[in-house]
């Protein structure tokens, strides 16, 4: 029997920090009417399902339950956080191998139930993630996106923000290629509300553009490990992700967000996934936009898509 999809259905694959704090920012946002926590430890997704419904009250009604691959085939969105997260000392990459398995168990069960929402993947390495689940799945690629530098887009604009003395939704500007260590900042294109991003910083006072552009490149790219380091997990910044993007997918707001989505031929990138602005909206993403880049920033985006592609040519899929 072909799924029907419950617009205002949401469910989460993996109730670690990642899945419940995502969990936990749904049930406030009032995007949903029903929510489906799934855990290989069901007293997980049960306990975290019990205490995030206790904050229902205090935010809007709907249901929130622990289920099972049947009680999420019709959602409109799953999200799935599942697998091994970031040690300190370990880069998002040493993830693959552990949880590329893990999707080996999880996205055929979605699959074979007919799902007609989108997928979006959060876990890590997400941009390798997303290309497996496209893979695995076997759904339309619009329908099966990743969380991409949607994380690392908003971190670069809050630093943007702070330096520059201005509201962070005023800032433009995109990381993009890998969410990880290659990952990279679009800076030709960057701008606070349409003026260029040099000007504004003279208009603010900075003059050392390069020192000051890279200093935050690097402490965008790097602030995962320092908030592992501390706290041995990163989960609230993602959590906000998570809800923007279903935001756009669940009001087909067509907003423009660096999702991790697969490449054909943009910038000479072929068959791999990785992060680009792309309009999101109800069919997940629809089109990319080819935002302007020179040719260091072409070069690095080919660069982190070559390194990705790599891995991916290593998989056993
Ligand atoms: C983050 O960037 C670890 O990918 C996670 O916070």
């Amino acid at each position: 029997m072909s799924q029907s999809v419950n617009a205002r259905k949401v469910a989460i694959v993996g109730c670690g920090f990642v899945g419940s704090a995502a969990a936990f920012t749904l049930m406030q946002s009032k995007l949903f009417s029903e929510m489906v926590l799934l855990d290989a430890n069901t007293e997980k997704a049960e306990g975290e399902a019990m205490d995030i419904a206790h904050g229902i009250s205090f935010a809007g009604q709907m249901k929130i339950y622990a289920g099972g691959y049947d009680d999420i085939a019709d959602a409109a969105v799953i999200v799935v956080t599942a697998g091994a997260n970031q040690k300190p000392n370990e880069t998002r990459l040493d993830l693959v191998h552990k949880n590329v398995n893990i999707f080996k168990s999880i996205i055929p069960e979605i699959a074979k139930r007919d799902f007609k929402g989108i997928l979006l993947i959060v876990a890590n390495p997400v941009d390798i993630l997303t290309y497996v689940a496209v893979k695995l799945s076997g759904l339309p690629e619009n329908r099966v996106i990743g969380s991409g530098t949607v994380l690392d887009t908003a971190r670069l604009k809050y630093a943007l923000s702070e330096h520059l003395e201005v509201d962070s939704r005023n800032v433009h500007s995109f990381i993009i290629g890998e969410h990880g260590d290659s990952e990279i900042a679009a800076w030709s294109s960057a701008n606070v509300s349409g003026v260029p991003l040099n000007t504004f910083c003279e208009m603010r006072g900075h003059f050392n553009h390069e020192k000051s552009m890279e200093a935050i490149a690097e402490k965008v790219k790097n602030s995962a490990y320092e908030i592992i380091s501390k706290k041995h997990a990163t989960y609230y910044g993602v959590a906000m992700a998570v809800k923007r993007i279903c935001e756009c997918i669940v009001r087909d707001e067509k907003s423009i967000l660096p999702v991790s989505s697969m490449m054909h031929g943009n910038y000479g990138i072929d068959d791999i996934s990785l992060s680009m602005p792309g309009i999101v909206g109800a069919n997940g993403i629809e089109t990319l936009i080819p935002i302007s880049l020179d040719e260091t920033e072409t070069a690095k985006l080919q660069e982190s898509a070559r390194m990705l592609k790599e891995i991916a040519a290593g998989l056993d899929l």
